[in-house]
């Protein structure tokens, strides 16, 4: 079998575990980037932040893999020629622990978890009240792979969850609006609101005062998209209003968060450094494969990024 190489310019951190995962693909040849290499004849490129030249130089490139599902970084890169299709991750091992981390997340908030770790941490019995999951309405500001997959795992436990997307969606159990004349509408009785948008002209800056007055005085946050999504001024004052109750961060305008902002001080902001989910590097690999198969053999690629839309 003839092996197709694929050129990996991720971390350099990251190579050994991306090797391993490939010695299972015998189709996949990946070659490690190094600057200067002589590029001639390789056709696909795996990277998630953009190799300042790296694409425009690669004369023989066909499609560029990102190993992430958020391609905001790349589609902002001017130096991707635009003919190069731009593919995102979609992945069961990147589906799974998205899933898993919301679900953990609307769990803490559903259940008000920081009492209880106040009231064990002061020595207290402090049996506290909570309303019944399906009295808690769910909202998911992004309906696509991770927010379908996200809402029917919140749905198994008893929430009722409603998504916001650009086009309407038709699902038996999750209530579907769409556009901003719809927006409203979703937002209204909200308590827990989950941001699953990918980062675009149209998205940046949407968690604001204005949205949050649409939802019910002393819900939740949960942004998992991205924190340019977030104005974090407003997050901080709607927390303090007591319009919003708690959030939870995986995400920030600045990665690593600065070590003087506010948000690590919050009694109220539960954070983790943008890893609510990520590909899992076989699973990656493979689909990555399964996808270069389909390139040789003439068939469209899944899952490339509309320009134009932005994401
Ligand atoms: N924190 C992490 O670890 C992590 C990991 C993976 C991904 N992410 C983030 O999650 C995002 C979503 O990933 P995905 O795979 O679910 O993407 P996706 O399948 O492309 O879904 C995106 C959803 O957002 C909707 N949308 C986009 N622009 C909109 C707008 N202007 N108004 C209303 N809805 C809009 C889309 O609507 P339509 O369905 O109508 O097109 C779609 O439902 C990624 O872009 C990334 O930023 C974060």
């Amino acid at each position: 079998m003839s092996r197709t190489r694929l050129l990996f310019a991720g971390a350099d951190e990251y190579l050994a575990t991306f090797e391993a995962a490939a010695r299972s693909l015998p189709q996949i040849d990946l070659v490690a980037y190094q600057p200067g290499q002589d590029l001639a004849g390789i056709q696909y490129l795996l990277m998630w932040r953009p190799v300042p030249g790296l694409a425009a130089a690669m004369r023989d490139l066909k499609a560029i893999f990102c190993f992430g599902a958020g391609v905001d970084r790349l589609l902002a890169s001017s130096d991707i020629p635009a003919q190069i299709p731009i593919v995102r991750m979609v992945e069961p091992g990147l589906t799974r622990g998205m899933s898993e981390y919301v679900l953990w997340q609307a769990l803490r908030h559903h259940r008000r978890i920081w009492e209880l770790e106040e009231a064990q941490a002061e020595g207290r019995w402090a049996p506290h009240w909570y309303p019944a999951a399906w009295e808690r309405p769910v909202g998911i500001l992004g309906l696509g792979e991770l927010g379908i997959a996200t809402g029917e795992k919140l749905l198994e436990f008893g929430f009722p969850v409603r998504g916001w997307s650009r086009q309407r969606k038709q699902h038996a159990d999750i209530e579907s609006f769409a556009g901003p004349e719809e927006l409203p509408a979703f937002l209204r009785d909200l308590e827990i609101l989950i941001c699953l948008l990918p980062l675009t002209e149209a998205t940046r800056g949407i968690l604001n005062a204005g949205l949050f007055s649409g939802l019910k005085p002393g819900a939740s946050l949960i942004n998992v998209g991205r924190g340019q999504h977030l104005v974090e001024a407003d997050l901080l004052e709607a927390l303090a209003s007591g319009q919003l109750l708690a959030a939870s961060l995986d995400v920030f305008a600045k990665e690593p968060l600065p070590a003087d902002h506010p948000f690590w001080r919050h009694p109220r902001i539960f954070m983790s450094p943008h890893n609510a989910s990520d590909t899992d590097p076989a699973g990656g690999l493979g689909e990555i494969a399964r996808q270069i198969g389909r390139s040789l053999t003439g068939q469209p690629l899944e899952h490339v990024a509309d320009r134009a839309r932005g994401y």
